[in-house]
């Protein structure tokens, strides 16, 4: 297709939305009568409510309700095993729906006031009697009692290749280390929210911080036995989410039963401490053992994972796919188990599974690579996988070779001394460390509509969300490259519950799957568009098909001749004042699932390590990537320096600590809970290569949510290596484990 729009770095057409403050998230949406929840927590990880006394917070002035599971009402709570688009095997939490404490921090009241205030203030008079029982949080102790869950939410570990054992005991050169990665939270900027509008006719308007409004929505009419005709799910903006938006949380199910009940429109914001109270990165301990013969040939690789889940529900992901993606190797053996802990169950964070895994994965290659005594790239260019071993396919497309040559070149790679200790400036050890990671373009189904009115503007509509991925720009860019309008005639609708379906916002798929559905429905707009063009007396376009012209600058005109045009809005007129109207439902095309469709990284790190205090700066970070086509040059690269700079992040600051005397993660604010900030950044490059991929899926583009961060830590973890001469092989990388 000719591409006008498709590729231009256009600003985010939602932009001045967001700057100017029109934008309204979940919590600003108001409705007259407003009454406010606060929700009050568990103060223990396990164990039984005894009692429960909330005259005290009721005799206040203005308090309307505390709602707790003694007087939740019978009608809620209604199939006790379902399954939301984004859960584990398990049975899942349901708030308020016993006296049972599954995990610390747990839901146990929401008192409803006429004021936040007066709502927060009360939820402290409710005096809660508990009974304890014994809880485990300790993940470390209980990694003996790792089980293999009877079903994997993941991609279960597969069967061993080749004969790994052997081919281990007989490698001429081998490593075999223990990497942990830290239970991490999520902490967008928004905390979540939702404000249910009583709508006073039976239905109910939700304005819910989500990442899938169909989700809520569902989610909704199975726990309060609704229709769904009555429950309307709406979130225009989201104010980041990175996965904490996957599920729907306990203050939608709360705002809700408030509602119901007072038959009164009501908000509930959690806290920001109150964020750490639902779904997390799970912990993991990750052994690599691996064998390779003199020249760099691996042999053998073994990867055993064990990874926090709840006691509720098995929570797993994607942690022991990337040795078979990301390095050629006949004799691979893995493993995964859980840790069950009297923990909230985990919950996908950006490139779930793929951020844990290929850090560990890339740091175990880099020892090995210094084992051998060969340059880490030189390493994986000898490994290279040609196809994805687990599936045993072709990859779509692959140009990690350009991301290696091109991110290499920009950095400087060639002038690395690769002695540790060996790059100093003053007091600062410097360190340049590599690492290359991957993540899956996934195409799901989904649907659109599109209506061309006859003044030339086109509406497409999806119920997806832009969780600040800049959803409404790419999508508003395939619609009017496909159709040949410039963008301001072109309006993306989404978040919204009433639209034609779509899957979650999540999974670097929403380019892929809701894009296509978006081409997919131009696409018959323009077939509608031609046929009536071709309805024109003297048609200039008669008797051609779609593939001889070309819809570009509002008109369509004749490939062979140019010259030979129809304006759009003179089409339009052959359309009795009507709007075209079409939709449609996209799918994965066949011929597809031959191949295997990754996005592809190289990340090339330095960092100056101070000797004296332990400090390590992250002064540059180059990063390649292949994510096939890209859509709009500018947004993506805001979602890959998005990425880089979380990789900052995991590498040295995050981690969520356990006290394992409460059974309770500890550091739940942004003071204690640390994230980069300007200060913690430096330079950073991000480059596109060119890469052209024709099984994809019809755009062509892979997705860039997720991969931007898979390689920065190991990157960041293998530089320090490189500065400093010591192996930290637990994140975060802080001062006291240098020192
Ligand atoms: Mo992403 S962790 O699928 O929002």
């Amino acid at each position: 297709m000719k591409t006008e729009q498709i590729g231009k770095p256009s600003n985010r057409v939602d932009g001045r939305a967001k700057v100017t403050g029109e934008a309204k998230y979940a919590a600003e949406f108001n409705a007259p009568n407003l009454a406010y929840g606060f929700v009050l927590n568990s103060a223990i990880a396990r164990g039984t409510i005894k009692s429960i006394d909330t005259s005290k917070a009721l005799a206040l002035d203005g308090v309307l309700e505390v709602f707790t599971h003694e007087n939740r009402p019978g009608y809620v709570w209604g199939d006790k095993n379902y399954q939301d688009e984004d859960s584990p095997p398990g049975s899942p939490f349901r708030p308020l729906y016993k006296s049972e404490i599954q995990f610390s921090m747990q839901p146990i009241a929401l008192v409803v006031a006429e004021t936040f205030e007066l709502a927060r203030y009360a939820a402290t008079l409710v005096e809660v009697v508990y009974e304890p029982d014994e809880f485990e949080s300790d993940f470390n102790a209980n990694m003996e009692k790792a089980y293999k869950p009877k079903k994997y939410k993941s991609t279960p570990p597969q069967d061993p290749r080749g004969k790994p054992e052997e081919a281990l005991a007989e490698a001429a050169v081998k490593i075999e280390q223990t990497y942990a990665h830290p239970s991490e939270h999520h902490n967008p900027m928004e905390m979540h929210a939702s404000t249910v509008v009583w709508e006073g006719d039976g239905r109910i308007t939700v304005y819910d911080k989500i990442q899938g409004v169909q989700n809520s929505q569902k989610y909704l009419t199975n726990a309060f036995g609704l229709d769904e005709a009555h429950v309307r799910v709406i979130s225009p903006f989201v104010g980041g989410a990175f996965g904490s938006g996957l599920r729907p949380q306990y203050q939608l199910f709360l705002a809700v039963l408030a509602a119901l009940q007072l038959k009164r429109s009501v908000r509930v914001v959690l806290t920001r401490q109150q964020m750490f109270s639902f779904g997390h990165r799970p912990k993991t301990v990750q052994r690599f053992a691996i064998g390779a013969s003199e020249d760099g040939k691996l042999q053998a690789i073994q990867q055993d994972v064990f990874a926090e889940t709840s006691k509720f529900e098995d929570y797993s992901e994607d942690v022991v796919i990337w040795p078979g993606v990301l390095y050629k190797c006949d004799n691979v053996k893995l493993s995964h188990k859980l840790v069950g802990l009297d923990v909230y169950t985990p919950l996908d964070m950006r490139a779930p599974g793929g951020t844990t895994g290929i850090y560990a994965m890339e740091c175990a290659m880099d020892e090995m690579a210094y084992k051998l005594g060969m340059d880490p790239l030189e390493f994986r260019l000898k490994n290279y996988a040609e196809k994805d071993q687990n599936k045993d396919k072709l990859f779509s497309s692959k140009e990690l070779k350009e991301c290696y040559r091109q991110g290499a070149e920009k950095f400087g790679w060639s002038k690395r001394n690769p002695e540790p200790r060996s790059m100093k400036e003053g007091h600062n050890l410097v360190g340049w460390g590599m690492a290359h990671g991957a993540w899956e373009a996934k195409q799901q189904e989904a649907e659109a509509k599109a209506t061309l009115t006859p003044d030339g503007k086109l509406t497409v509509g999806s119920a997806t969300a832009d969780i600040g991925t800049g959803t409404y720009t790419a999508m508003t860019q395939i619609a009017a490259d496909t159709v040949g309008l410039p963008l301001e005639n072109v309006t993306f609708q989404l978040g919204d519950s009433s639209l034609p379906k779509s899957p979650l916002e999540g999974g670097s798929w929403t380019v892929s799957s809701v894009g296509s559905a978006v081409k997919a429905v131009c696409d018959k707009v323009r077939e509608k568009l031609l046929d009536l063009a071709q309805q024109l007396e003297n048609s200039p376009v008669a008797n051609v098909g779609l593939d001889e012209v070309t819809f570009a600058d509002g008109k369509i005109s004749l490939n062979t001749d140019p010259s030979k045009t129809v304006s759009i809005l003179d089409a339009l007129k052959q359309n009795g004042g009507q709007a075209i109207e079409e939709k449609v439902t996209s799918k994965p095309v066949e011929g597809q699932e031959k191949f295997s469709p990754y996005a592809h990284s190289a990340t090339f790190v330095e960092v100056k390590v101070d000797e004296d205090l332990g400090t390590v700066k992250v002064t540059r970070v180059v990063s390649a990537i292949a994510g096939g086509r890209i859509i709009n040059p500018k947004t993506a690269r805001s979602q890959i320096l998005g990425g880089m700079v979380w990789g900052i992040g995991a590498a040295l600051e995050e981690e969520t600590v356990m006290d394992n005397n409460l059974g309770r993660f500890i550091n739940h604010d942004l003071d204690k809970y640390h994230v980069p900030v300007n200060a913690d950044v430096h330079d950073m490059e991000v480059i596109f290569v060119e890469e052209k991929d024709e099984h994809v899926n019809p755009i062509g583009a892979k997705g860039l949510g997720e991969i931007g961060i898979v390689s920065v830590a190991p990157a960041i973890a293998n530089a320090v290596f490189h500065a400093t001469g010591k192996r930290i092989r637990e994140l975060p990388i802080t001062l006291d484990k240098l020192l």
